[in-house]
């Protein structure tokens, strides 16, 4: 039987001084594949209001459509540990409305939830997820849905004294019962810092080497997405070409008679043909 993912296997791996490896995906045969790949994490960030959804931040995305997509993830994973983002104001308002919105993800198949920030109303949401039994991935440093009050896509943790701010943040999350914190845009000496001083696992997104874990948008690492890509982005492939180059191919046999080939049709039996020119008057 599939051992699944748990908040206790990724604290082993913290404690074993060892990795583990986190993928967005959106969909249920990426998911799919992603576990059977051995992928860790499968996250279901809101970064799929941009790469998926095609909107130009990630503030447009809402629960429902987060639902759907967690829904087809869940659907396709056996093994990794499956998250949803909590988009933008989903937990905001209050904490009556942000438990019913987290409960409805796990309904629909999320073994934990990830939230950005850490106001002291955050970790009240927080604890009270935990508390409900859903495990919760933190998120700071870079915190996209805080953009506009960031103002721009800044590095953050750049000065001892705002590494430390992180650091404390990140111990108040730990305090509040996050089984792990992504750390978003900090230099590796910062984030290797706090890494060193906590007891969950940190995850990096654009904070170095010395994190838990490591999590990339899968669009970025497949090649898919190609309207920008983030400095500590890898393409392990190339599927915009890929995509581009079977179009083609399909779109060019279409237009000459090449698809669908003999093999690729269904037949009538000779009898079955034999009724056809009957009926229609060709014998
Ligand atoms: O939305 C997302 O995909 C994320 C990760 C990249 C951390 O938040």
């Amino acid at each position: 039987m599939i051992k699944k993912v748990s908040v206790n296997t990724i604290q082993k791996i913290k404690n074993n001084g060892e990795k583990f490896s986190v993928l967005t995906a959106y969909d249920y045969s990426t998911a799919k594949y992603l576990d059977e790949a051995g992928i860790d994490i499968i996250l279901i960030g809101d970064s799929l209001a941009m790469v998926a959804l095609g909107y130009d931040t990630t503030h447009k995305i809402g629960v429902d459509e987060m639902s759907i997509f967690t829904k087809a993830v869940a659907r396709g994973v056996s093994r990794a540990m499956v998250v949803t983002d909590m988009p933008f104001m989903s937990y905001n308002i209050d904490i009556e409305s942000a438990l019913t919105n987290v409960c409805n993800m796990v309904k629909y198949g999320a073994n934990a939830v990830k939230i950005e920030g850490c106001s002291d109303y955050i970790l009240q949401v927080i604890k009270r997820c935990v508390e409900s039994g859903v495990p919760v991935m933190g998120h700071l440093g870079f915190t996209p849905q805080f953009l506009n009050t960031i103002g721009g896509y800044n590095i953050q943790g750049k000065s001892y004294d705002a590494t430390l701010s992180i650091l404390e943040q990140a111990k108040k999350l730990e305090e509040a019962g996050v089984f792990s914190i992504v750390l978003e845009m900090v230099p590796e000496e910062s984030a290797k810092y706090i890494t060193e001083n906590l007891k969950v696992a940190t995850i990096s997104c654009g904070a170095g080497r010395y994190c838990t874990g490591q999590v990339m948008v899968s669009d970025d690492m497949l090649g898919k997405f190609s309207e920008f890509k983030p400095k500590f982005a890898r393409k392990y492939g190339d599927m915009r070409s890929l995509i581009l180059d079977c179009a083609k191919q399909y779109d060019y046999d279409v237009k000459h008679g090449l698809y669908p080939s003999d093999d690729e049709v269904f037949k009538l039996s000779e009898d079955e043909l034999k009724q056809l020119k009957i009926h229609s008057g060709t014998i």
